[in-house]
């Protein structure tokens, strides 16, 4: 085979050697631009997971790769005049230069040809190739070319950035926060030979331009960063290699083949320097695609096969790449809020591949630290002692006079079960079983202010005198068998009432037996669903009217919480958001506008909740749609929120029009909640996608939301909370009937 590949850095020369390993008679020339020696930048940095990948692929590149790492198992992060230290990480590093060399010697001396300082600018250079690697970086000339092709997609992200160098041996994976009265700098900073350390430095474009950093030179660049970071640094000098200010692109390519030319390394995707993994990625992608051409007689099929084994481990790293460089360009939000801790665990696990659980397995005199610093918190915060220490899902917490066991909630689940409002048997059993199951909090599901507020016939309402006599009767079973509070969401369901139950087509309407509906604006949920009736001030004067008088028979029904439902494009969410609140009067239009009746609506029944009982608000912090309701927003409604007496915001997302457009995966809500808990400075709790008690320590920990919300985990296990104790050591209390399961070993196999 004739192979050309452009570009002779880690992805185009580690190609080369592995094809001319699998098949000397291949002929492979690397064009390259630079010369041999010109490299830029300082060293790269493996986790040890990624090296036995290498071993495989050619034995000789490894053990001259490991054998040139400087090696280093902690992370420090020095901040706010500490320095925290993070034990058992197991990172390797190497210079950029070396790792080139040692590549470029290996594929010399199995064959491969070398044309270097020449600059690819014709695909004439290729003629006659029977295979093109498009190897040539991030910035790759063969991707623009066939643009039409590849469709690359290219997101400019905001913060500036310098890769530096410094003599100073970093003891260990260093980050580095400094604030300063132009604004927060962080430092990712690691050894990668006896006297040699990167130093990336990184801020907001705003601070950049403050320092005056945009029209800096080289120089200047570096005599700003000596001066600035002189006591961390030790005197030590700080280096510069064609270390200009940068921004750092996000590739991704909806093709990475065309004809017979395939994109490898940083021309097909990248991922941010912050977890470190663009040249492991660049090497495994040439370790896959070598073995596909090894493995396929067809070149067709063969370059297939690569992008289908690699696209989704790609993107399983762009995503974890994604949430972390978000997590260093919102550093503010976290920088001098957050106690040490709490701020080095949130930095540890931003990126999600990290958790309590498995932080605990690398380093639990740290995760000790962390978890005594949350119990100690949360003491002080509820006003129970807590002894020991627990993890932090077992902490309680204090909503006003109401105080949570524990930090997990039963989120409100929709049972259809209901007869005209009345809760039955049923809603016993479903709340009863999971108050019992362990939660902190239980929530009701959807419960309606009127009989036209339903969303279906089956849905639980508040509106006639029997509806308090049948919740008493679920409420006072929830605070006689478990330590658990019961919360009552309200809403009233709006354009989207008068449909069917789940699972006989969700949000379709009703084939028979409708009613009438009313919502912000005339506008329907579905183009056939029933056109609501815009809202007049009697109806608003009505509705508000019938969630007042709900709220006082939810205090006679003895509920510990309230909830309003202000999201999922019910009716209340409908003025919210400018897809479905099209008002031309003063309910609509701004923010403040569409705010207005929803507010009222709180005002009014916070004024006849009791002052001892909180009130927590769901909204949707995004609509997943352009043009509708942004996160940004989210925070302006919980800070008038919170202004009016809100107690916790129930941070969800979407659900507003059919044709949204969400992000779905593990924890996907959390940064939402993570957002208005830090900018609105209110408590929160977060739900979506979240599975595992690690998963719910790690959000607590860090402070992403004050308690955890699950719903699908608590259908499939209403003992979901008693399990993940058991798991974790923790004895919690089981009811005196169920005393037995204590010596008890569940057995799965
Ligand atoms: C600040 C920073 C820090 C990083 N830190 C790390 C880290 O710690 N660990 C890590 O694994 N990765 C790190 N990376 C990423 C890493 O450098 C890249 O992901 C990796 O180098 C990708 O390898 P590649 O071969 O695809 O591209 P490159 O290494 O960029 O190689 C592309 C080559 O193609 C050549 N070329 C480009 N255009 C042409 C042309 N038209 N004709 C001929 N030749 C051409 C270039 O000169 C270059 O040599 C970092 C990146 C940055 C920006
Ligand atoms: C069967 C079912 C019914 C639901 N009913 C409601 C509801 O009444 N009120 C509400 O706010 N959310 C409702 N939801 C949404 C959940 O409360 C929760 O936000 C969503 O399922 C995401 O959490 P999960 O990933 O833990 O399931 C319902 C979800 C399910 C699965």
């Amino acid at each position: 085979m004739k192979i050309v590949a452009i570009g002779g850095g880690a992805a185009g020369l580690y190609f080369a050697i592995l094809m001319k390993r699998a098949d000397p008679r291949h002929q492979v020339t690397v064009i390259e631009r630079n010369g041999p020696d010109d490299t830029f930048g300082f060293g790269v940095v493996f986790s040890d997971a990624t090296l036995d990948n290498f071993l495989e692929a050619d034995p000789i590149t490894h053990t001259e790769i490991t054998q040139a790492f400087a090696h280093w198992d902690n992370i420090d992060v020095h901040y706010q005049g500490e320095i925290l230290t993070s034990r058992g990480h197991g990172f390797s590093g190497l210079g950029r230069q070396k790792l080139l060399s040692i590549l470029q010697r290996r594929a010399r001396s199995l064959g491969v040809t070398f044309a270097f300082s020449t600059e690819v600018t014709d695909p004439s250079v290729w003629s006659g190739a029977d295979l093109v690697v498009a190897a040539d970086g991030v910035n790759s000339w063969v991707r623009s070319h066939f643009a039409a092709q590849f469709e690359p997609q290219i997101d400019w992200r905001p913060n500036r950035f310098v890769w530096l160098g410094t003599t100073f041996p970093f003891p260990a994976f260093t980050f580095i926060f400094k604030a300063t009265d132009i604004g927060l700098w962080r430092v990712h900073a690691y050894r990668y030979e006896e006297h040699s350390s990167t130093f990336i430095l990184e801020t907001t474009e705003e601070t950049w331009r403050r320092a005056g950093l945009d029209v800096a030179s080289e120089d200047e660049t570096v005599a700003f960063t000596e001066k600035l970071f002189a006591r961390e640094l030790g005197g030590h000098p700080v280096l510069k290699n064609r270390s200009l200010w940068r921004s750092f692109p996000t590739v991704q390519n909806a093709r990475w083949h065309h004809d017979n030319v395939v994109l490898l390394g940083d021309a097909a995707h990248t991922a941010h320097f912050s977890i470190g993994s663009g040249t492991k990625l660049a090497m495994e992608d040439s370790i896959a695609l070598a073995r596909a051409l090894g493995e396929h007689r067809d070149l067709g099929t063969a370059l297939i096969a690569y992008e289908a084994e690699r696209r989704p481990q790609v993107q399983t790293l762009q995503r974890a790449a994604q949430t972390s460089l978000e997590w260093f360009e919102q550093t503010e939000r976290y920088h001098g809020r957050l106690e040490p801790p709490q701020f080095a665990f949130s930095l540890l696990t931003r990126s999600l591949r990290l958790s309590h659980e498995n932080l605990k397995a690398r380093d639990a005199p740290f995760v000790a630290t962390v978890d005594r610093w949350f119990a100690g918190q949360a003491s002080r915060q509820s006003g129970v002692r807590v002894p020991a220490t627990p993890p932090p899902m077992f902490t309680p917490f204090r909503l006003r006079e109401c105080v949570l066991p524990n930090r997990v909630v039963v989120s409100p689940m929709c049972q259809y079960s209901a007869e005209d409002g009345t809760p039955g048997d049923w809603h016993l059993d479903h709340l009863g079983s999971r108050a019992v199951g362990g939660a902190g909090l239980v929530m009701t599901e959807m419960t309606d202010v009127s009989r036209d507020a339903r969303i279906s016939p089956g849905c639980t309402g508040m509106y006639k005198p029997e509806h308090v006599v049948a919740w008493k009767r679920i409420v006072d079973f929830v605070h006689g068998g478990s330590p658990a509070r019961i919360g009552l969401q309200l809403a009233h369901a709006g354009r989207k009432g008068s449909t069917r139950k789940l699972w006989e087509g969700i949000d379709e309407p009703l084939k028979a037996g409708n009613w009438p509906i009313v919502s912000a604006s005339a506008v329907p949920y579905f183009p056939h669903s029933q056109v609501p009736r815009e809202m007049d001030r009697s109806d608003m004067d009505r509705v508000r009217d019938d969630f007042v008088r709900a709220a006082g028979m939810a205090v006679q029904a003895g509920f510990d919480l309230l909830e309003l439902h202000v999201a999922h494009g019910y009716l209340l969410a409908s003025f919210l958001s400018p897809l479905t609140n099209r008002r031309t009067d003063g309910y609509g239009g701004s923010l403040a506008q569409r705010l207005r009746f929803p507010l009222e609506v709180f005002e009014a029944v916070r004024a006849v909740w009791p002052a001892a009982r909180p009130i927590s608000v769901r909204l949707s912090a995004t609509d997943w749609k352009d043009g509708g309701l942004e996160p940004a927003e989210a925070v302006e409604v919980a800070r008038a929120l919170r202004a009016r007496g809100c107690d916790v915001i129930d941070v969800s997302a979407g659900q507003t029009v059919p044709d949204q457009r969400p992000v779905y995966g593990r924890l996907f809500q959390t940064p939402f909640s993570d957002r208005i808990r830090h900018e609105a400075d209110i408590p929160t709790m977060t739900v979506g996608a979240i599975a595992s008690y690690a998963d719910v320590n790690s959000i607590l920990a860090a402070g992403r939301a004050d308690l955890c919300v699950l719903a699908r985990a608590h259908l499939y296990d209403p003992y979901w909370t008693h399990h993940a104790a058991r798991e974790q050591g923790i004895d919690l209390p089981w009811p005196d009937q169920y005393t037995a399961v204590r010596a008890f070993t569940p057995r799965r196999d």
